[in-house]
């Protein structure tokens, strides 16, 4: 039995803020239909309660992506675990990340579906680290500010566990 991480942000400050950024999404992207791209693992539990926030015509695709292996650190090698399932040419898309961290991840995968012809990227992220940040991502969106340290839970992984932890929580081995 794993103990249960310190609360970081507790799931009623979750839930608030994302209600917030479906509802500024809403407003921003009337009258378009978009593609939300989620990055797999760690965004699939932010995407499912961000899309039921957002009132538009709206698709969801998956894109797998991992610079992480099991430590606490970016290895900064991006590789990609599985691409989209449907063409994104002439759509507007919606990137939807849980953490930048070093940004390299994104930068990588912006660069990516640039070359597909989307008539629209923005990027929606959970959360931004900017303490390790190493290239400057454009976020449209923007959950919280986090400081440097580890979190988990609400889809976030250490070694593949505490996704399901209903809040965000942090671990002790990264203290400050
Ligand atoms: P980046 O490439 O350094 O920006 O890292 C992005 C990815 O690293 C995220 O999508 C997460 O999967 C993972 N990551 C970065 N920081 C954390 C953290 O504090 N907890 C869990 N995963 C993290
Ligand atoms: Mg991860």
């Amino acid at each position: 039995m794993m103990n249960e991480p310190p609360v970081y942000l507790s799931r009623e400050q979750i839930q608030r803020r994302v209600r917030e950024l479906g509802q500024t999404i809403t407003r921003d992207l009337r009258g378009k239909e978009i593609v939300c791209i989620a990055i797999l693992k760690g965004s699939v539990i932010f995407l499912a309660d961000l899309i039921r926030e957002i009132h538009l015509p709206l698709s969801v695709d998956f894109l797998g992506a991992s610079s992480y292996g099991t430590g606490t650190s970016s290895s900064g090698v991006v590789k990609l675990t599985m691409d989209l399932s449907r063409s994104i040419e002439g759509k507007d898309v919606l990137i939807v990340e849980d953490i930048v961290d070093t940004g390299l991840t994104l930068d990588y995968l912006l660069e990516n579906l640039r070359t597909r012809n989307p008539a629209s990227i923005r990027l929606c992220t959970l959360l931004l680290k900017p303490a390790r940040l190493k290239k400057s991502v454009p976020i449209d969106y923007l959950g919280f500010t986090i400081d440097d340290r580890f979190v988990v839970g609400y889809g976030l992984d250490h070694g593949e566990f505490y996704r399901n932890l209903p809040y965000l929580g942090y671990l002790d081995e990264t203290p400050k």
